[in-house]
């Protein structure tokens, strides 16, 4: 028989995340219950769904043009679009799909860049912008390159000062544990992605984990957002009812994408979303911002 399954690896933070996530079962209440509400508010606008692109970039090899494709998708299933990084031009285009989009920079050195990059998200409609803090450091043991672009490290000075600059709702990707939250939410941070970069590092904490303990700590400050190996609207249920107000599916999506375009991204978006609905359904989930956490259960055998 041929070998089709992926050999565990207690390093990898992608499969532990995945275990983490499976370990979750879901009991059903299902007296008083009806068919929910899926939509999201955020950032003084309306979506659909709380299941969101997450914050890509360098699609072409997936489809031409792949991050404005996306957007087209995202728009079209009335989701929550992110860009990662990418040029002036392209995130121009993104936001002229009409897609709301979150502008994610990258925590380069060059902070001029860094300003010019907020100025121009800003320029372009986006609703929020921010850093993927998580990408300062490479895997050699120092500060990152990225495509030629150094990175560095930010204090919370300095992420106080970016967060100064914009009249944007500034958001901060990469959050993996309470002390960063805290430290967000007291410089006036609007969002945080409890995130570990699709496994940036070994041993990484699964989001799904650290996330109540976060949602206890920061309360109504912000909104709390999650990535990391979410690939249905189950696992999409299980991160809202430990406390996320949204969440964002990049591989996954980028499944869709691939297949068949920005019709392919809204396909996906609302197979997830009925997924989601299921749960909520079956779990006496009225709307994404009220699923009691009580209704998951610890698989322990
Ligand atoms: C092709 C690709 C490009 C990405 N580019 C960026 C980026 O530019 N900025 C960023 O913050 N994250 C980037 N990410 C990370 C995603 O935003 C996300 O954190 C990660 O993929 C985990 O979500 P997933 O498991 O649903 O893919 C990228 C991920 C992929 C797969």
């Amino acid at each position: 028989m041929a070998e089709t399954q992926e050999r565990f690896n207690p390093a990898d933070a992608n499969q532990l995340t995945r275990q983490y996530l499976d370990s979750f079962l879901l009991e059903m209440r299902q007296i008083d219950a009806d068919l929910p509400d899926t939509s999201l508010q955020l950032y003084g606008h309306s979506f659909r769904t709380p299941i969101m692109m997450a914050a890509l970039s360098h699609l072409n090899n997936c489809w031409p043009d792949g991050m404005v494709e996306m957007a087209r998708g995202a728009a079209a299933a009335g989701a929550v679009m992110w860009s990662g990084m990418g040029d002036d031009d392209e995130l121009s285009r993104i936001c002229d799909t009409g897609a709301k989009t979150i502008k994610i920079i990258k925590p380069y050195q060059d902070e001029d860049l860094l300003l010019h990059k907020i100025r121009h998200a800003e320029r372009c409609g986006c609703i929020a912008v921010g850093i993927d803090i998580d990408h300062a450091f490479g895997h050699k043991g120092g500060y990152d390159n990225v495509l030629g672009y150094p990175m560095t490290p930010k204090s919370a000075q300095r992420l106080a000062d970016f967060v100064r600059s914009t009249s944007l709702p500034f958001v901060i990707k990469g959050v993996l544990s309470v002390q960063d939250a805290l430290k967000c939410a007291d410089i006036g941070v609007k969002g945080i992605v409890v995130s570990h970069h699709h496994g940036i590092m070994p041993y990484a904490v699964p989001p799904l984990m650290v996330l109540p303990k976060i949602a206890q700590a920061v309360g109504k400050r912000m909104p709390i957002f999650v990535d990391c190996g979410l690939s249905s609207g189950m696992d999409a249920f299980k991160c809202l009812a430990f406390g996320a107000t949204a969440v964002s599916v990049g591989r996954k999506i980028m499944e869709y994408l691939q297949k068949d375009g920005a019709k392919g991204v809204e396909q996906g978006v609302e197979e997830l979303t009925a997924q989601l609905s299921v749960a909520m359904a079956r779990t006496g989930s009225h709307s994404v911002g009220t699923i009691d956490p009580g209704v998951l259960w610890r698989k322990d055998w």
